[in-house]
């Protein structure tokens, strides 16, 4: 399979690659958890991943260097925020050294799915942990299984880094004080069909608001929301429902420290997107992906271009990749070599 993958035209579709990480939970302990090959689960009918959504997931990725070294970025960041997750599905948690550990062997085991250098590819890598064993009742469940898979991709949304139009959804992607915050499935069987919506009249994705008052921008489908207003200034979303992104936080330090641009998280007005003049989607998945525009309503608002992408979206685009493809100077701690 490998030798027929054509780097340039990656996307993000499943590719079954050689190896996979799984460890079991039982009798209140984690195994040592190895390597396998298969990648079919022999689970439970009655396992409550299945019936209740009691599962939760990350997404990073593992980058191919110029010096042939690969990166992982930030995989504490994902540890940390599996942990999370765990504790709001009362799910056992696992600890970060036993994280990275996993997304390490499996990066290394599947090393030459890894896109060289200079395609803008990268590993994506699938951490997950559902509650799996005999049962029936709405309760926590007996057994859990951990995996870590890879997958190569390429972009996300089939443009790149070209400007994608957005749609404001009449849908709701979590509750004010739901599961929106958390990494968990529910979330996002919940915003198949306003994605699906999107999709068909030719936008990327949806945009949900905030649930309770439906005036707030929270997230760009799967992805977090930034724009740069008229004052230079960094602006992205604050609220319970939005899941904290680790780009987002990266794209924050980057801004403050590296663009020396303001930054702020706070309240972002459907109503008042006049007030931006560039506007984005970040996330592992989506990188940053620049907004052409965002209709909402009758109004279809443009930003910088619905063609072009603007100067300081590239300019982030371009420091963040920079550091996760090993060019440009990582701040302290966001890359664990993998070799
Ligand atoms: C709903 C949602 N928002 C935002 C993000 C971006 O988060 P991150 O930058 O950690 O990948 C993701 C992807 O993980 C997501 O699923």
């Amino acid at each position: 399979m490998k030798n027929q993958i054509n780097w340039n035209s990656l996307g993000f579709s499943y590719i079954k690659t050689d190896w996979r990480y799984i460890s079991y939970y039982k009798n209140n302990k984690w195994d040592d958890g190895k390597l396998i090959e298969d990648n079919k689960l022999y689970i439970s009918e009655g396992s409550t991943a299945l019936h209740y959504a009691q599962q939760c997931f990350e997404g990073l990725k593992a980058y191919r260097c110029r010096d042939g070294s690969i990166n992982l970025f930030r995989p504490d960041q994902n540890a940390i925020r599996m942990q999370r997750s765990c504790s709001r599905l009362l799910m056992p948690k696992i600890n970060c050294k036993k994280f990275i550990e996993a997304c390490k062997q499996i990066v290394i085991a599947n090393e030459h799915y890894i896109p060289p250098y200079g395609t803008r590819g990268a590993l994506y890598l699938r951490p997950y942990i559902i509650g799996v064993g005999d049962n029936i009742g709405i309760r926590s469940a007996p057994e859990f299984i951990f995996s870590v898979f890879c997958v190569p991709v390429g972009s996300y949304f089939k443009s790149g880094l070209t400007p994608t139009n957005f749609i404001v959804s009449e849908y709701d992607r979590a509750a004010t004080n739901g599961t929106g915050a958390f990494k968990v499935g529910g979330n996002y069987a919940n915003s198949l069909l306003p994605g699906e919506k999107a999709k068909i009249s030719n936008f990327g994705d949806c945009i949900y608001l905030d649930p309770k008052t439906h005036t707030k921008i929270e997230e760009v489908g799967s992805a977090n929301f930034f724009a740069i207003n008229y004052d230079n200034c960094f602006v992205t979303p604050k609220s319970p429902s939005i899941l904290p992104s680790i780009t987002k936080y990266s794209l924050l330090y980057i801004a403050k420290e590296r663009l020396h641009l303001k930054v702020e998280e706070c309240d972002i007005y459907i109503n008042k997107l006049n007030y931006y003049k560039e506007a984005g989607a970040c996330g592992t998945a989506a990188v940053i992906t620049p907004i052409g525009g965002i209709k909402t309503g009758n109004i279809f608002h443009i930003f910088y271009s619905e063609t072009e992408v603007g100067p300081i979206t590239k300019r982030l685009y371009k420091e963040l990749c920079g550091i996760q493809y090993g060019d440009i100077e990582a701040p302290k701690d966001w890359i664990i070599k993998v070799k």
